[in-house]
């Protein structure tokens, strides 16, 4: 072997190696990488530059350089590729991970909330039950006589025109409806139960209406039947008192009027304390201070006869109110219509 060590161009060679190192190690990506294996390998390159002085060397010299050319050639190309191959497969993941749908990142769930009926008849049963009241249901589809002639409505009695009926056909003509109120659901208790009764029944009733702002031919009502020994009048006019304060608040006033029910002898029209004006008069109320609720009185003797309770013995009072119209006036909903037209952005403000 000559004295090729020191050659001065070995010595640039072996330095190469390491600078290529660290240059390849520094390419931070691809085209940084190219740019460095240009500067290692392109024409301006210490090996280029050395490939090019071989001829003017001697033999010896030629061979050692040469070979060290080659060497140092293939390292710096090993180099390069095996940081490229880094330096692609971390492309390819940032790519993959810019790419990546994220299945556990979803919009919150909406939920639902009941809709602002079911709320009131929950909030009403609420209320009753926790002045010792039981719920008790019936169906929606009756017969006549549950929902007029054992209410002391017998086939055409005067009053059975308050109720426009919408009839089934089923049996015989006329005998099987949707039903008018919830009042059928009184007679359905008292033939199930003993006396004594304290019980409310809400529900669905069906009424050949035409829709306005006022009146829906399908509405909700809740009844309320007490059945006790020496049950009375005064009795009715504390409990609908009690009731008022604990459902609209201490601020509203309650009244009854005399009115008329072929089931119930007195009768009475349930009236509160306008809402709106407080009782001064305004436009919910049409000026008169008071809204209608419903109906309500005591038990009239020929219902007791219809179940065979003994009215010597028995006494009792019922009421009938619209569910709907109270909470529309509890929350200042001034079209009925707009309960059952189920617009989810009208429903979803309450
Ligand atoms: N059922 C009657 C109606 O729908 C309301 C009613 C009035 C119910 C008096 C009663 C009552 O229980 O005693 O118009």
């Amino acid at each position: 072997m000559t004295n090729s060590d020191a050659h001065p161009l070995v010595a640039r060679l072996d330095a190469l190696v390491s600078q290529a190192a660290s240059a390849v190690a520094a390419a931070v990506d691809l085209d940084s990488l190219h740019a460095v294996e240009i500067e290692l390998t392109g024409k301006r390159s210490v090996l280029v530059e050395a490939k090019k002085q071989l001829g003017g060397f001697d033999p010896d010299e030629r061979r050692e350089v040469g070979q060290r050319v080659n060497v140092v050639r293939s390292a710096v190309a090993e180099l390069v590729e095996s940081r490229r191959a880094e330096l692609a497969a971390m492309e390819r993941r940032r790519q993959l991970d810019a790419d990546r749908l994220d299945l556990t990142e979803r919009e919150p769930v909406r939920a639902g909330h009941l809709h602002l009926v079911t709320q009131a008849r929950d909030h009403l049963e609420d209320v009753f039950v926790g002045m010792g009241f039981t719920v008790a249901e019936g169906p929606e589809v009756e017969t006549d006589f549950y929902n007029f002639e054992a209410l002391n409505l017998p086939a055409s009695h005067p009053a059975r025109g308050m109720w426009d009926t919408f009839y089934v056909e089923l049996g015989e003509p006329g005998t099987v409806l949707l039903r008018t109120h919830t009042s059928p659901v009184q007679i359905r208790v008292m033939e199930a139960t003993e006396p004594p009764i304290y019980s409310i029944m809400p529900g669905r009733v069906y009424r050949r209406d035409t829709a306005d702002a006022t009146h829906t031919p399908v509405f909700h009502q809740i009844e309320g039947l007490v059945i006790d020994k020496g049950i009375s009048f005064a009795d009715l006019a504390g409990t609908l008192d009690a009731f008022t304060r604990a459902y609209f608040g201490r601020q509203v006033q309650s009244r009854l009027r005399p009115s008329y029910f072929p089931f119930t002898e007195p009768s009475a029209e349930y009236d509160i304390s306008c809402v709106f004006c407080g009782g001064a008069g305004c436009r919910s109320c049409g000026g008169t201070g008071w809204l209608e609720l419903g109906g309500c009185g005591m038990v009239h003797p020929n219902v007791f006869a219809a179940v065979g309770y003994d009215p010597e013995v028995w006494t009792g009072f019922a009421f009938g109110f619209g569910i709907d119209r109270m909470t529309a006036q509890r929350s200042g909903v001034d079209d009925l219509r707009d309960l059952f037209t189920n617009d989810v952005r009208f429903l979803e403000q309450f």
